[in-house]
């Protein structure tokens, strides 16, 4: 695949800490690409050197089409601190600042209104607004001059569930278009649900980097119930390919090999064992990046 974005041994020190170390990395065009990492990992170095705020020690980075990187500036829509916008004003007006300043002109104001789901609001005074629908506006802002790539820093930052279910389905709505966006967060299941690539920071190194896809693909997680948990239990341990097992609530987590979820029902029939509860989960993102970051140390 083509990358929107390449980075070339990006480095960035601040005294003696590295904040960000070496990182050779390419990001597909039109992926969702999820930068993830503990605290202080460097996703946010990160995106301020790909948006010039913050200027590399070493390496460099390029991005694909254009030349000049002031053209590319002018194709990317961010949120890297959530922007000022003028409390006694309305979203229509916010915007149409906003607008002027971006040199975007004012006839997609409507419609990025519409992609945030913030039209029926439009006149509403910013100060008027949840946290939630502030930051849908931040995203229209960096909406405005319709650009092929968005650079997102932990979008859905101090969002209760419906608040970031919202940003999802913004974000989802926007990669549909053939933008590419990259984002940095550390909440693995959303990105786990909005991304299509993802690549792990610890202390500034790069230490993974795939298709989300890829975290599941030669085992299967398997939950379940049944009404004698303890011979369940039991059973799941005398299952010969079973590669681990795990308690969660009131539910047993099998870990098996892909192809042996259907042989792995017939033989806890065969054992006797009344299944209430029968479910395959994907490997949680939160699992591959616990045991990656484990490996590291
Ligand atoms: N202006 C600065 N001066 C000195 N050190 C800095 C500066 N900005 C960042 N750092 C350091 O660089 C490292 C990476 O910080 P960064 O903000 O990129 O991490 P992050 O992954 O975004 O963390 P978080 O998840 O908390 O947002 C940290 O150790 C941080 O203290
Ligand atoms: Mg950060």
């Amino acid at each position: 695949m083509k990358p929107a974005v390449s980075t070339h041994q990006l480095t960035k020190h601040y005294g003696r800490i590295k904040a960000v170390e070496n990182l050779t990395l390419d990001i597909p065009e039109g992926s969702v690409f999820g930068i993830l990492g503990p605290n202080g990992s460097g996703k946010t170095t990160t995106l301020g050197m790909l948006l010039d705020v913050i200027n590399p020690t070493y390496g460099s980075y390029s991005w694909s089409g254009s030349a000049s990187k002031t053209e590319n500036r002018c194709k990317i829509g961010s949120l890297l601190e959530t922007p000022c916008f003028y409390p006694y004003l309305s979203a229509v007006m916010n915007l149409k600042i906003i607008a002027t300043i971006k040199k975007a002109g004012h006839d997609r104001i409507d419609e990025v209104l519409k992609t945030v789901g913030l039209y029926e609001r439009r006149n509403s005074q910013y100060r008027t607004y949840s946290l939630g629908m502030k930051q849908r506006l931040a995203l229209a802002a960096a909406l405005l001059s319709n650009p092929p790539l968005l650079i997102l820093d932990e979008p859905t930052n101090g969002l209760d569930p419906v608040g970031i279910a919202e940003i999802r389905d913004i974000i989802l709505a926007v990669a549909k278009l053939g933008k590419t966006v990259i984002l940095a967060s550390h909440l693995l299941d959303e990105v786990q649900k909005v991304c299509s690539h993802f690549c792990i920071l610890d202390k500034g190194r790069l230490v993974h980097s795939g298709p989300v896809s890829d975290v599941s693909e030669s085992e299967q997680r398997v939950e379940l119930g049944a009404t004698d948990m303890e011979l369940l239990r039991e059973t799941i341990k005398a299952y010969p390919p079973l590669i681990q097992s795990e308690e969660e609530k009131d539910k047993v987590i099998a870990l098996i090999p892909i192809d042996k979820v259907s042989e792995f029902s017939q033989f806890l029939s065969k054992k006797g064992i009344i299944i209430t509860h029968f479910l395959t989960r994907r490997k949680s993102l939160e699992k591959q990046f616990l045991d990656i970051l484990k490996e590291q140390q």
